[in-house]
């Protein structure tokens, strides 16, 4: 069974973490509390040292919500944590469970964080190619039996940014479970696009697979489907075990989520789920503006069933100059900023990100630039590729 990382066994368990488990049970035995313990004057509750894995009422929202949306059953003692955003918490994943030289399998092309998280700890990062003829579902069957062998952790993401792609039923994660089993691995499913989904799709969760709560963990944000990216409110759930460990490591670094934006969460999660239906819509809307003004356009993009992204293969005549070059001659020559396809890794090449993000005026006036734009010969930026197709460069 896979451990955490030797630096995290050096380290006791933080001093404080166990005074302030005392200070709950002396609270919850109806002690007479006066705490000296921590440096803050006395202020509302809002304002002091939250709870760092998230107070409980934060967790058996999240735990409520899972169970509602997913029939997924969590101890919200145990198996959640409330992140500062789902980006914090797969670095520190990463950070918790892995040694110097150790493997991650990481998408290519993926979110950054999930290979950025792996160097950071010291790990290795072998690539799972993301293909579009494999749905770019990463074929666990190629992965060389060694690799397999070495490696502690798996990232995965679907709803998937950048290439909107999403799994229609568990069949894939099932292989996911048993790959884990066979190969004694944990693995992170990075969820924060359940929500976002177009034409009546219904994005599953992991946890939904049978088995999946022993092996690995999911993380859920705020930020998309409540619009509250700046907040930097989500949470990790799933094994005790992995939870514990990434509580562990952060009990070092952070405080947790300031108690407002917890309890800003827990509103969030609580309201009527036509607040999110109301944001879906706008998304399906501009989406559907965008797909067929780029195909007026002479530019062919598929239609993503879920996410706020259009991830759109570069128009054949633009291919060879490479999604960086295009990306900066966009900009440079249009105001119009994509994202170049090799910021998500080596296999993002030939691709840029389109992030439904902007008011839909904003998209009929970029259709009339992009329409000037596409009419003119592409011209070969020599230097402008990235060294070697570098990912990490731009923006997420
Ligand atoms: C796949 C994926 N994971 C995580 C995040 C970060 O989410 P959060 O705001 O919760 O840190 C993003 C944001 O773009 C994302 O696309």
């Amino acid at each position: 069974m896979i451990g955490c990382s030797d630096k995290l066994t050096q380290l006791p368990p933080y001093l404080f973490s166990r005074i302030n488990q005392l200070k709950r049970e002396a609270f919850t035995k109806k002690l007479d509390v006066i705490d000296l313990g921590m440096g803050v004057l006395h202020h509302p509750t809002t304002h002091r040292y939250p709870q760092a894995k998230g107070m409980p009422k934060f967790r058996r929202t999240a735990a409520d919500w899972l169970e509602r949306r997913f029939g997924v059953t969590l101890d919200p003692e145990r198996e959640v944590l409330a992140l500062i955003g789902t980006k914090e918490g797969i670095a520190h994943l990463a950070m918790a469970l892995l040694n110097p030289g150790e493997l991650a399998l990481v998408g290519d092309p993926a979110y950054p964080v999930h290979r950025n998280g792996v160097i950071l700890a010291g790990g290795e990062v072998f690539f799972l190619p993301l293909r579009q003829e494999n749905q770019y579902l990463p074929d666990l069957g190629a992965i060389p039996t060694a690799i397999a062998q070495r490696a502690k952790l798996l990232l995965l993401n679907y709803p998937n940014n950048p290439t909107t792609a999403v799994v229609e039923d568990l069949t894939f994660f099932k292989e996911v479970v048993a790959f884990a089993k066979k190969y004694d691995l944990v693995v992170c499913h990075d969820n924060p696009y359940c929500e976002i989904t177009f034409d009546g799709y219904v994005a599953p969760s992991f946890l939904q697979v049978p088995g999946a709560k022993a092996i690995g963990v999911e993380c859920f944000s705020f930020s998309k489907t409540y619009n509250m990216a700046g907040w930097r409110v989500g949470w990790m759930c799933g094994s005790e075990r992995i939870v514990g460990y990434v509580e562990k490591f952060k009990s070092f670094i952070d405080y947790g989520v300031p108690t407002f934006l917890q309890l800003a969460g827990v509103s969030a999660l609580q309201s009527p789920l036509a607040v999110v239906a109301e944001t879906v819509k706008i998304y399906q809307r501009r989406r559907d503006q965008w797909v067929q003004g780029l195909a007026k356009l002479g530019w062919q993009v598929p239609t993503p069933k879920a996410t706020m992204y259009v991830w759109a293969p570069l128009p054949e005549r633009f291919r060879a100059q490479g999604s960086l070059a295009f990306a900066e001659r966009l900009i440079q020559e249009t105001g119009i900023v994509v994202a170049p396809g090799v910021g998500f890794g080596p296999g993002g090449e030939g691709y840029v990100r389109m992030a439904l993000v902007t008011h839909d005026h904003r998209f009929h006036d970029a259709l009339l630039r992009l329409k000037k734009f596409l009419r003119q010969e592409p011209v070969s930026m020599p230097g402008s590729r990235g060294p070697g197709g570098e990912p990490g460069a731009v923006a997420e």
